[in-house]
């Protein structure tokens, strides 16, 4: 039985692409593609930073927040669409960031787990004042037992250390756990480093032809409830 089921944040739970909305206000007929590459830059950088220094016992040297990751990303995405970035343009799509929309489902799922007596977190790449504002405009605190950030170990996901992470908080074993992601490089890091992964392909993306296949699939939040036995 799962007794632990521990959340990705961005695209998993918030809306990272309703950013494509308020892009489009700020940049018209840019927004969809200034959000696809903004995320595909900030993750870029998640990535960089862990792989050039994956075995430093105080985490990466080049550590930062990913708030500024995701600050440092959209200007370079906007220079390479050659978008002009002004202060107020920048400053609306970062708050954009605290208030993503949550997705439908979420709250009845959630509240769906604590009925059946399971253990909840979010384990997230985001510092933990960017979750802490993103989840309580989304009102769902309450759902949750623990929220992680990797930053106390300063290695972004997919670095084991950072799924390491749930072990120092939950005294649980790895069978015991789902791991719940709509991003399939991070459900597929996730199923190496030992979990079982429900990939939550809301866009109907096609599986990863690389490693091992996630445990389970489904196209929203509320199939995950069919896997937790
Ligand atoms: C996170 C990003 C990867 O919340 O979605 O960790």
């Amino acid at each position: 039985m799962k007794k632990l089921i521990v959340f990705d944040a961005y695209g998993t739970l918030f809306d990272v692409y309703s950013i494509a909305r308020q892009a489009e206000q700020v940049f018209p007929s840019h927004g969809v593609a200034l959000a696809n590459l903004w995320r595909d830059k900030q993750i870029e950088y998640t990535r960089l930073i862990s792989l050039s220094d994956p075995s430093n016992p105080l985490g990466s040297a080049h550590f930062e927040p990913f708030w500024d990751l995701t600050q440092k990303a959209l200007a370079y995405s906007c220079a390479r669409m050659k978008l002009t970035l002004t202060a107020q343009a920048r400053e609306q799509l970062m708050t954009a960031y605290d208030h993503l929309s949550p997705f439908e489902e979420n709250e009845e799922v959630l509240k769906t787990l604590k009925a059946l007596g399971r253990q909840t977190a979010i384990l997230s790449n985001a510092n933990a004042n960017m979750l802490k504002r993103v989840i309580e405009h989304a009102e769902l605190t309450p759902y949750f037992d623990q929220v992680i950030s990797i930053e106390s170990v300063r290695q972004f996901k997919t670095h084991p250390r950072s799924y390491g992470l749930v072990h120092e908080r939950f005294s649980v074993q790895p069978e015991d756990i789902l791991f719940v992601s709509s991003n399939a490089w991070d459900a597929l890091g996730a199923t190496w480093f030992g979990w079982d992964t429900f990939w939550l392909n809301r866009q109907g993306l096609p599986a990863e032809t690389l490693g091992p296949q996630p445990a389970y699939t489904g196209a929203s939040l509320k199939n995950l409830l069919h896997c937790i036995d």
